[in-house]
């Protein structure tokens, strides 16, 4: 990518947070022979605001976006998210209203605004529709319940709904950005727990004459209470908001990150601090450009010379690109 590109690689993919892919050699290696490609990502509006996890394939979207010159297409599933809640006080018009108010956040992440098509499903599903039936009538009930675990007591939106998610996969859902070009190749920037509507979507890409999207994985961008926790937004004590003030960040990551240092001073001093296992270095690692002021960070918090409130003051400054 470096060589295609001419610029740096992103930290995400220096530091191994983008850690596994499906055909991205195939999507390179067109590229490099003359044919581009497009890119597709998405959000489901289930809050007011994004937060700092679901913002990961969105930076490194924007930045694949500008390195490679390539469109983009952003797909915001306000139906999926009024059919998989379970919430029946919320109508589709408040899912509506999150779609509109998520896309703000998206696009101040920097996306091209001549190279970008942000949608909301309930808008847009008019062009998609050829492309949802043709996947429809190629998946089965028996391999979507094996999938996505639907059951019988599932309403019936939510069996066909990964067809909708599919569907942006294809160029020929988008003719009035591809026009003619119907089997433009598409790589799809996204984490892990999106994968199973993808290995779908490839399953049947073949059966329709499409190609198959290509992917790039991200690990989950943890929550403040530790590792090995997934940052999600129903619980609002674990997430850090992009529209959090100054002062709620600073109190979240104070109170609630999880901190690897010692108990007392004496004993962080004496016996270092785990960065394995602390939370603020974890989001550094995410967020912080420059690779020598990380590792300086980590050998100074591992042998105790750094104390837990001053890594967690250098978190609480960082600017986020
Ligand atoms: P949603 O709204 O749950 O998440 C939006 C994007 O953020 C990723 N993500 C995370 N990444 C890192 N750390 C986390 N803690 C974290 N939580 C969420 C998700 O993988 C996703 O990429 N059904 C989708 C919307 C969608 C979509 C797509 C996503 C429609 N088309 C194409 C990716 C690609 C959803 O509800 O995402």
């Amino acid at each position: 990518m470096e060589r295609l590109t001419g610029r740096p690689l992103h930290p995400f993919l220096r530091r191994g947070i983008f850690f596994s892919h499906r055909d991205l050699h195939e999507i390179l290696a067109l590229y490099e022979s003359g044919t581009k490609f497009y890119l597709y990502t998405g959000r489901g509006p289930s809050s007011d605001a994004l937060h700092l996890g679901h913002m990961i394939p969105f930076l490194f979207t924007q930045y694949l976006q500008e390195a490679f010159q390539v469109p983009c297409v952003i797909q915001l599933t306000d139906d999926e998210k009024f059919l998989f809640s379970k919430d029946n006080n919320k109508k589709l018009e408040d899912y509506q209203r999150l779609g509109w108010e998520n896309a703000k956040d998206i696009l101040a992440v920097g996306f091209d605004v001549e190279r970008t098509f942000i949608f909301r499903n309930t808008d847009y599903i008019h062009s998609m529709y050829p492309n949802i039936l043709k996947i429809q009538k190629a998946v089965t009930y028996n391999q979507a319940k094996a999938i996505f675990g639907f059951d019988d007591s599932d309403n019936i939106g939510k069996h066909g709904f990964p067809a909708v998610q599919a569907a942006p996969s294809f160029s020929s859902s988008f003719p009035q950005l591809f026009g003619s070009q119907s089997n433009l190749p598409c790589l799809i920037p996204c984490a892990i727990d999106q994968d199973p509507y993808f290995r779908m979507t490839r399953d049947v890409a073949p059966k329709l004459g499409y190609r198959k999207p290509a992917l790039i994985h991200s690990k989950f961008f943890p929550a403040l209470q530790g590792e090995n926790t997934k940052m999600s937004a129903s619980v609002a004590n674990t997430a850090i908001y992009v529209s959090d003030t100054a002062k709620q960040l600073k109190t979240k990551v104070n109170k609630y990150a999880f901190s690897g240092g010692g108990a007392t001073i004496e004993e962080h001093q004496k016996h270092g601090g785990n960065c394995d296992i602390d939370i603020s270095y974890k989001y550094l690692s995410f967020f912080l450009q420059d690779d020598q002021e990380l590792e300086r960070i980590r050998q100074d918090y591992s042998s105790g010379k750094m104390l837990t409130g001053e890594i967690k003051a250098k978190l609480i400054q960082l600017p986020i690109k």
